[in-house]
């Protein structure tokens, strides 16, 4: 058991994140960029996962992330960081955050941040490190730390703020805001009985904080862990405001078309007053039905918007960029309202409009049964805005087949009739993990008949928005050498596209 000082520094930190960066330029330096993103946010090298301390500071938007830098698998953790002026186009900064203090040994991990009444940056992650000092095999150690920033770039550490106890073996991903006139924090742990658990604590300076109860216990014995809670409040059409909190779930058993991740992201709404429980008002929802969705964060838009990025999990697999010298990406950023249903709606934050240059309208299209369009040759990265007129069409499926290449590869998006969902389908992928995911598509999504689909394409990776926004789908696509179509495709009867468009990059 370690019994040192948990602040004591057991390195230097300015010299921990010269390493760092060293090790991000060495993997960036023989990176391979078929697939490496081109408006997504990652690292110039290294592994990456969740979206951490996203904010909007001093005139720009930051988005750190966990790193390990030494190698494209997860490792130690850090801090990495990209900022953007507009949201739209993130520039690399250096690593934020490395291991230097005793209680974080192992790493810091997730966590988040937002303005102090004195200027200041406030993150706030956890330290964590091996309750036995060396492995994993007596588990872990976790506390919750503070850094401050006056630039959004270099941080100052101030230690443990929020100790452990208990000595749970996992509480972590502090998600901090201002309530009132107090800071609360909401923190995932493994409660002493075993269960998921999301706990509070407050503070009136951001430096003293003290424990606040229990926000939640998940209901299902077999969730252990609640991993990066979030917690806020958005305004229904109806003028009622409502609580939506978001977590990750460890243990969860898939169940039909849900739970089919290693570990699952999603939301509950309901109300909530300051000292009492959230009270769900709904079933807990996939925030997003892909295969690679996990762990997202979201932040408050200087405009009020809140807005949601989230890491392109491998999904607890191997990912063939590992070979490439890079390794995850976040999600586009996505705007989120609440819908009449009481369920979210997600869309491209509209600032991405800056990245695509003017429509290519192709009208509306008529496919005989079975029949496949080529609608662009070599489309590796756009914006594709299909409508499927279902009213006027007899396909059992129909949609679009993406980054498809010369080797028969392709990743199918579309419609099927008989289940009544949007599917991301991988069966044809010639690298990384094949299967399918599908998202419901429930009546009130089809505005007269008619179903539209936006889909993001990167260079290794496809989001799909599904309708207003109710559903969405993300993954990694990787598709083989050469040029990558975009097709339209019928399958078991016809299919009537109402609108087509293909955006390409501006510029
Ligand atoms: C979620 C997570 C967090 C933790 C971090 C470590 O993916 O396990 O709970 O803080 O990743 O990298």
């Amino acid at each position: 058991m370690v019994r040192d000082d948990p602040n004591a520094p057991f390195t230097s930190h300015e010299q921990a994140l010269a390493r760092a960066d060293q090790g991000v330029a060495e993997q960036a330096a023989t990176r391979l960029d078929r697939w490496y993103p081109t408006f997504h946010v990652t690292s110039p090298g290294g592994w990456i996962n969740d979206p951490n301390g996203l904010c909007h500071y001093n005139g720009r938007w930051h988005a750190f992330f966990q790193l390990h830098p030494f190698g494209t698998q997860w490792g130690p953790m850090h801090w990495g960081h990209a900022s953007s002026a507009d949201l739209a186009h993130w520039r690399p900064e250096p690593v934020a955050l490395a291991p230097s203090l005793e209680a974080e040994r192992a790493g810091v991990y997730s966590g988040s941040a937002l303005t102090g009444p004195d200027g200041l940056l406030y993150a706030f992650y956890t330290a964590h490190r091996w309750r036995n000092g060396v492995n994993e095999d007596d588990g872990n150690l976790e506390v919750q730390c503070l850094a401050t920033s006056a630039d959004g770039i270099r941080f100052e550490k101030r230690g443990v703020v929020v100790g452990n106890p208990e000595g749970l073996r996992d509480f972590r991903d502090p998600k901090v805001w201002r309530q009132g006139d107090a800071w609360l924090m909401v923190v995932g742990r493994r409660s002493p009985d075993g269960r998921g658990e999301i706990v509070l604590h407050r503070s009136e300076d951001l430096l003293s904080w003290r424990p606040a109860g229990v926000l939640y216990r998940h209901p299902d014995p077999s969730v252990y862990m609640l991993e990066c809670p979030d917690f806020f409040e958005l305004e229904a059409p109806d003028g009622a405001r409502r609580w939506v909190l978001c977590f990750s779930a460890m243990g969860a058993r898939p169940s039909g078309y849900r739970f089919r991740n290693f570990n699952n992201a999603g939301y509950l709404v309901g109300t909530w007053r300051p000292g009492g429980p959230f009270v769900p008002e709904g079933d807990f929802r996939p925030l997003d039905w892909g295969q690679n969705f996990y762990a997202p964060q979201t932040l408050e838009a200087p405009d009020g918007r809140r807005i949601l990025m989230g890491w392109m999990s491998p999904n607890g697999g191997a990912l063939p960029t590992q070979d490439d010298g890079w390794c995850g990406q976040l999600t586009v950023p996505r705007e989120l309202a609440l819908g009449a249903d009481g369920a979210l709606r997600c869309a491209p934050a509209r600032e991405l409009e800056a990245l695509w240059g003017p429509a290519s309208e192709l009208g509306a299209l008529e496919l005989a049964a079975n029949e496949e369009l080529v609608v662009a040759g070599d489309l590796a990265v756009g914006c594709v805005d299909v409508t499927l007129d279902l009213g006027a069409s007899t396909a059992e499926r129909c949609g679009l087949k993406v980054h498809a290449t010369a080797d028969g590869g392709f990743t199918y998006v579309g419609y099927d009739d008989q289940t009544r969902r949007v599917a991301l389908d991988r069966l044809a992928a010639r690298a990384g993990e094949r299967g399918y995911r599908a998202a419901p598509v429930a009546e009130s999504q089809l505005a007269g008949g008619e179903l539209t689909l936006r889909v993001l394409l990167d260079r290794g990776s496809v989001e799909v928005f599904v309708g207003d926004g109710a559903q969405m789908l993300s993954a990694y696509s990787l598709p083989g050498p050469g040029p990558r179509a975009l097709a339209l495709v019928a399958e078991g009867g016809t299919l009537r596209a109402s609108r087509l468009a293909v955006r390409r990059p501006r510029g």
